[in-house]
């Protein structure tokens, strides 16, 4: 109901919309309008109320509610399922019992706050309340077990292309997960995979975004590595905007790739987004240091780096750092 009255607030913006056409519309008395009036200014929307004329939605405030995304989402997969909380360990943990318990591909789960947020490699992920996107998909692609870290290549693509355009400066690619404004982190991607023999069940895509973090507020360790797109663009960026964005940005490359594509279909796109060849870099692999240049990444997303004796390492998984 609220999520009725919302949409018809919006469609008028700045205009009146008069409780007789909500009532229409809802199929309830006026008083019920008023009682879900109320309630939305409780949680923060600003409507001004004028007898005669109706109600006018003055200012929204800067939630992630499902209500929020919904409106407006341009995609047919992603986001049309969406679990919002206000407060939650890690939305990657819920999207995985989610998962387990059937819940559709292209499933949402997001919340304003997590309290466990997970970064790569057991790191803490800072999550804190109001001011991120902090942002779980659930996808079922047939693929192989080999290839599912791709996707976290395709992610950081429409990641890349989201928030360039979101805030008018260009985003780039840390291989594999990273995306940096001018050699700061304000977006991270963690995939966690279900999988059994070769096949996986289903893919759980984190995604955290420093949207309006004011600088201060990141701990001591993060300040000179973490940005936020507020930070980047000078003004607060509505993280309903940047959901939708990430969602309509991803959706077509990951029908792409997983409709026949693969990652050669992403490949050219990835080249042009990325920060990451052509750098001296130091690859943190499990097998120790590899240090040497960053030459290329191959059909399968596989780094390239040519060491300092000649020799060209493939690198499948690791930390970069340059
Ligand atoms: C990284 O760069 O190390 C990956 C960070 C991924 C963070 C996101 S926030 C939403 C989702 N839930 C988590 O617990 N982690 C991911």
């Amino acid at each position: 109901m609220q999520e009725s009255i919302l949409h018809m607030l919006r469609e008028q913006p700045g205009g009146f919309v008069s409780g007789e056409a909500m009532c229409q519309a809802c199929g309830v008395s006026r008083t019920a309008i008023w009682k879900h009036i109320k309630e939305l200014q409780d949680a923060g929307y600003e409507i001004e109320a004028v007898r005669n004329k109706g109600y006018r939605l003055v200012q929204s405030p800067d939630l992630v509610t499902a209500s929020e995304i919904r409106d407006g989402l341009r995609t047919s997969l992603l986001g049309q399922s969406i679990v919002y909380h206000e407060t939650i360990d890690s939305t990657n943990t819920m999207a995985q019992k989610l998962a387990l318990n059937g819940a559709p591909e292209g499933t949402l789960v997001i919340a304003d706050e997590q309290t466990a947020g997970r970064g790569r490699r057991g790191r803490n992920w800072f999550s804190p309340p109001h001011s991120g996107v902090w942002m779980s998909l659930i996808l079922r692609p047939q693929l192989p077990v080999a290839h599912a870290a791709q996707i976290t290549l395709v992610t950081a693509v429409a990641m890349a292309r989201a928030l360039t355009r979101l805030t008018g400066v260009e985003a780039g690619i840390k291989w594999p997960n990273d995306i940096l404004f001018d050699k700061r982190k304000c977006c991270g991607i963690l995939t966690e995979m279900h999988a059994e023999f070769d096949q996986v069940h289903h893919l759980v895509l984190g995604i955290g975004i420093n949207v309006n973090v004011p600088q201060e507020q990141f701990p001591e360790e993060l300040q000179s590595i973490a940005t936020s797109l507020q930070g980047v663009k000078g003004v607060p960026i509505p993280r309903a905007e940047v959901v939708r964005a990430v969602m309509e940005e991803l959706e077509p490359l990951y029908r792409r790739y997983v409709d026949g594509g693969g990652f050669a279909s992403i490949r050219e796109d990835w080249k042009r987004s990325n920060i990451t060849l052509g750098r001296q870099i130091v690859a943190q692999t499990a097998r120790g240091p590899i240090t040497g240049e960053a030459l290329d990444i191959d059909e399968f997303g596989v780094l390239l780096v040519r060491r300092e004796d000649g020799e060209t390492e493939k690198i499948y998984s690791a930390d970069i750092l340059f």
